[in-house]
């Protein structure tokens, strides 16, 4: 398979015999995929019922003689102004109990039926007019689901939607009575329509009801998403996909990728950076124009695996972004290198957001590959060098990843919705994880908490899974690798009380969780031979072997040969000196990379990305800032 480039395109917003001379250019440029259509709603349907559609079919044509392949979006995402007055209650409420206004975009809830059948009707639409259109060779549905927070919605719809499951689920209320444990200050329900949403309690909802809301609301994503889908499917063999953010774990995405062929992500390095992650005020001005050098990889490997092994980048960020606190533009090099770093992690596509920089509306500080005057942006000459270099390089295939990292969504709400401490949050648990062994040089593959089979690799780690799935399990038991299980993992029943016997339950391994404690940043629990947890102690009793103690003579990783339960959140040169001891017992090579400087194995190259600002050497090459080097592999 080549690897291509694309470019995220809106002809509605230009005129057209604009058009012909940008896809030129576009060809030019060695792009082969164009995205269209995402927010174009008002255009397609500007009177309820009448639709326009020669614009579009006109941009399909033109783009598509060019020679580019066309990706189709549902306009799901902006329902036009018309709608609202149709459906006056379809906007999303947040937590406070206000709707959220139009005037922006994302502004329905997914809750609402009679919005869900509009979308349903107009990807049918699209479907019947395009799904055999020759240039139209895949289909983004909606555009990235939860973007501005709005998975959650406390609406009537919602309130109405979430008793009905409630119900399915549950069955009778004094099931769901002894499930959450409502016998707790007396908050006992006679009926399932007594039940309200989980916001505007005097003090925290119950969990389990706060946890059941978050199920729901993340089926509502799935449930919207196939509507879509079941209706495109009929018109079209194209593949059907996606574009996710960063750092959402508000629905599972391992459910919504399952209905979808490719998953894809919009990767904005330096606003992530400044607006998302955690950093010290140092590392954050290191990698100021550079990105986190560890957060597009996790993401890459996360939604290679919801996308089934078919991962594409739709949106890259070419230059400086509009809606970071600080908006910097990248250190020269740095669109080439997030594309290869892309496509070393199995990205088949990346595509540019967005080819020419708009001179109105709410992203017009977004820069493109074009100037808002047409003259290039800097992205621009980077993703030709990239497209000849495609040519150059060839296939490079896939590696097998020697390391796995268990992630999982409805834990990432259990722990929302009850953190115990602070800083306790999955994403970032599995993020430290997941960067250790980045900076350990090794391949890694994340997967989904029901995996059945870890026979592929050497070293899994599963941070902070509420529950380990019977699959998961099995497949631990069988395992004749090293599992580092925890902490805080399998600790809950699936209803987020605590388990008797207390958990974790491994398989042949006497561990108990004998109590938890959560700590403030400046507090830490030293580990004999240096090194330290923080954030998160068990304290760990049972038979199995202590591999690694407290200072105070606690049990810090605690297990047999295979599973050990790691007790505490280590910090990174913590998590470094554990990874590289595992590899050791493993006899898996490992590094202790310097900072900035990764790599990542395919089937024939190594690739190396030089995050750092500064020249880095790599076995006697010298990598300049934001640069990438690939070498064979023997
Ligand atoms: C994405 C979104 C695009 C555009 C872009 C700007 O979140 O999908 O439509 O808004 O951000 O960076």
């Amino acid at each position: 398979m080549k690897r291509t480039l694309g470019v995220c395109y809106y002809p509605e917003h230009w005129p057209e015999d604009q058009w012909a001379k940008d896809a030129a250019q576009m060809v030019a440029t060695g792009l082969t995929w164009v995205r269209i259509g995402e927010f174009g709603w008002s255009r397609m349907e500007a009177v309820p019922g009448v639709l326009t559609w020669d614009w579009l079919d006109r941009a399909i044509a033109v783009l598509g003689d060019a020679g580019l392949k066309v990706v189709l979006g549902t306009p799901t995402a902006t329902p036009p102004r018309w709608m609202i007055d149709k459906h006056p209650d379809m906007l999303a409420v947040d937590a406070q109990g206000h709707p959220r206004k139009f005037g922006s975009r994302r502004h329905y809830d997914f809750s609402h039926l009679a919005y869900r059948d509009e979308c349903r009707r107009i990807a049918r639409l699209m479907g019947e007019r395009y799904g055999q259109n020759p240039h139209i060779a895949a289909w983004q549905i909606d555009n990235e689901y939860d973007c501005h927070d709005t998975t959650l919605s406390y609406s009537d719809a919602a309130r109405k939607g979430f008793q009905d499951w409630l119900a399915q689920k549950y069955q009778s209320p004094d099931a769901l009575n002894r499930a959450w444990g409502n016998v707790f200050w007396s908050m006992d329900y006679d009926t399932f329509d007594q039940i309200d949403l989980p916001n505007l309690t005097v003090t925290e909802p119950n969990h389990p009801h706060q946890l059941a809301f978050r199920r729901y609301s993340s089926d509502q994503v799935a449930a919207f998403n196939k509507v879509q889908a079941d209706e495109l499917r009929k018109h079209t063999t194209a593949p059907l996909i996606h574009n996710y953010m960063g750092r959402i774990t508000t629905f599972d995405h391992w459910k919504v990728g399952a209905d979808l062929d490719i998953a894809s992500w919009d990767s904005y390095p330096i606003g992530f950076l400044s607006d998302r992650l955690e950093g010290t005020p140092k590392f954050k001005q290191t990698f100021l124009r550079q990105g986190h050098p560890d957060n597009q990889a996790f993401h890459h490997d996360l939604y290679r695996a919801v996308g089934k092994g078919r991962l594409w980048v739709m949106e890259q960020q070419p230059g400086p972004v509009n809606w970071a606190p600080y908006n910097p533009a990248p250190l020269p090099g740095m669109a080439r290198l997030w594309a290869w770093e892309a496509f070393a992690h199995g990205a088949e596509t990346v595509c540019y957001f967005r080819w020419r920089q708009a001179p109105f509306a709410q992203e017009q500080m977004h820069a493109g590959l074009l100037r808002p005057d047409s003259a290039p942006a800097p992205g621009l000459a980077e993703a030709r060098q990239v497209a000849d270099e495609i040519e150059g390089l060839g296939e490079v295939g896939t590696a097998q990843a020697q390391a796995a990292l268990v992630f999982d969504y409805e834990s990432a709400w259990a722990w929302d919705v009850q953190p115990q401490g602070a800083d306790f949050e999955m994403f970032r648990l599995a993020f430290a994880a997941y960067r250790a062994l980045r900076r350990a040089g090794l391949n890694i593959d994340i997967l989904p908490p029901d995996t059945a089979d870890l026979s592929a690799y050497k070293l899994v780690l599963a941070p902070g899974l509420m529950t380990l799935s019977d699959p998961l399990r099995a497949a631990l038991a069988r395992f004749d690798g090293i599992a580092l299980i925890g902490p805080r993992t399998d600790t809950k029943t699936d209803e987020l009380a605590i388990p008797n016997p207390l958990g974790p339950h491994l398989p042949d391994t006497d561990v108990t969780i004998a109590l938890t404690e959560s700590m403030p940043p400046n507090d830490k629990i030293k580990l004999q031979g240096g090194g330290r947890f923080v954030h998160w102690f068990e304290h760990l009793e049972g038979t199995a072997p202590v591999h690694l103690s407290t200072k105070a003579g606690q049990p810090a990783i605690m297990g047999g040969d295979s599973l050990r339960y790691l007790a505490g959140w280590p910090d990174d040169a913590t998590f470094d000196s554990i990874i590289g001891g595992l590899c050791d017992v493993l006899d898996l090579p490992s590094y202790r990379l310097p900072e900035g400087l990764r790599l990542r194995d395919t089937a024939t190259h190594r690739f190396i990305f030089n995050y750092a600002p500064k020249p880095q050497k790599w076995n006697g090459t010298v990598i300049p800032a934001a640069g990438v080097y690939w070498e064979p592999l023997a």
